[in-house]
């Protein structure tokens, strides 16, 4: 499995004041000598998740138009005004940004956003939230997973979301419902106005620890037992991974898993305390 730090076409824009590609290298390290795999997993839940969903490497139907409209995207002569409202803030980046750099930086990879769409596909919850739409292209993976379940995506920047209104269209997505503004005001009174509960959220906005943990608690409120949460980036910053550590020792918690590049959490009642750190295998090795 390679290593490529977070930043450039693998996550927030990486800038000049960036120190955080030595800790990704480090974490990498560490990661990659406590990973493991199937064999000696002695949960049954994990073993079928990881053995089913995360290491599945079939293609679906859904996924070829998404990375048509990627290739869309990344091909782009087109300029957008950016307001970073999150870690990117502090990168150096500039406000004027190609469309195809956005593409490039921000999305996260296919096979990620493949392993979101099977995770909605393996659970089926009613509602998914994604903290962070950028372009709308791990967004058209989540509601592609299932056209019945309602797909709410939040995005900062007006120029963004527009972006990201024009891939649904272009996808024909209809579940999907985008909340403009900044999370720390948009987020409360949109949980609080959800039918229901928070089925699945996948937090890929604001990669600090204080908005992660400030949003993770306010999601936790409208959790279920059977309640998804994927944080991206865990690793990212020595920030992003005491967030991630304190995720993990909140007592609703009880079964992670750690992908490097994502975190799974669950709230299962009954299952014991267990925190796993996995690698990918077969084709899906080297992906990241
Ligand atoms: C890493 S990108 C999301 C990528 C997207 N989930 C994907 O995989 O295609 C993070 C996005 O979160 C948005 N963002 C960051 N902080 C925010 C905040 N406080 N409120 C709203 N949006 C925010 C940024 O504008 C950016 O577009």
């Amino acid at each position: 499995m390679s290593f490529r730090p977070r930043g450039g076409p693998w996550g927030p824009p990486r800038g000049r004041n960036d120190n955080n590609a030595l800790h990704q290298l480090f974490a990498y390290l560490r990661f990659r000598l406590r990973a493991g795999n199937a064999h000696g997993l002695h949960s049954p839940f994990v073993y079928n998740l990881y053995t089913t969903v995360i290491c599945h490497d079939g293609a679906f139907a859904a996924f070829a138009p998404i990375e048509a409209r990627r290739r869309a995207l990344l091909a782009s002569p087109d300029r957008l005004t950016v307001t970073d409202l999150g870690a990117g803030s502090h990168t150096g980046a500039g406000r004027v940004r190609r469309v195809a750099d956005i593409a490039r930086a921000a999305a996260k990879p296919p096979r990620l956003a493949q392993l979101l769409f099977r995770l909605v596909n393996r659970f089926r919850p009613a509602t998914v939230l994604e903290l962070g739409t950028s372009l709308g292209l791990t967004t058209a993976y989540l509601a592609a997973a299932d056209s019945r379940h309602r797909v709410v995506t939040f995005e900062g920047c007006p120029n963004v979301a527009a972006a990201a209104r024009d891939t649904f269209a272009a996808l024909r997505l209809g579940n999907v419902e985008i909340v403009e503004g900044n999370l720390d005001d948009t987020l409360a009174p949109a949980l609080a106005a959800l039918p229901g509960p928070a089925d699945f959220v996948f937090f890929d906005g604001n990669h600090r620890r204080e908005p992660t943990l400030r949003y993770f608690a306010q999601c936790l409120a409208h959790r279920t037992d059977e309640s998804v949460f994927v944080f991206d980036d865990i690793h990212w910053s020595a920030e992003m991974e005491q967030a991630w550590a304190a995720i993990k020792a909140h007592p609703a918690v009880t079964v992670t898993v750690d992908l490097f590049y994502v975190g799974l959490v669950f709230f299962r009642r009954g299952q014991p305390k267990q925190h796993f750190t996995l690698r990918l295998e077969g084709p899906h090795d080297g992906w990241i």
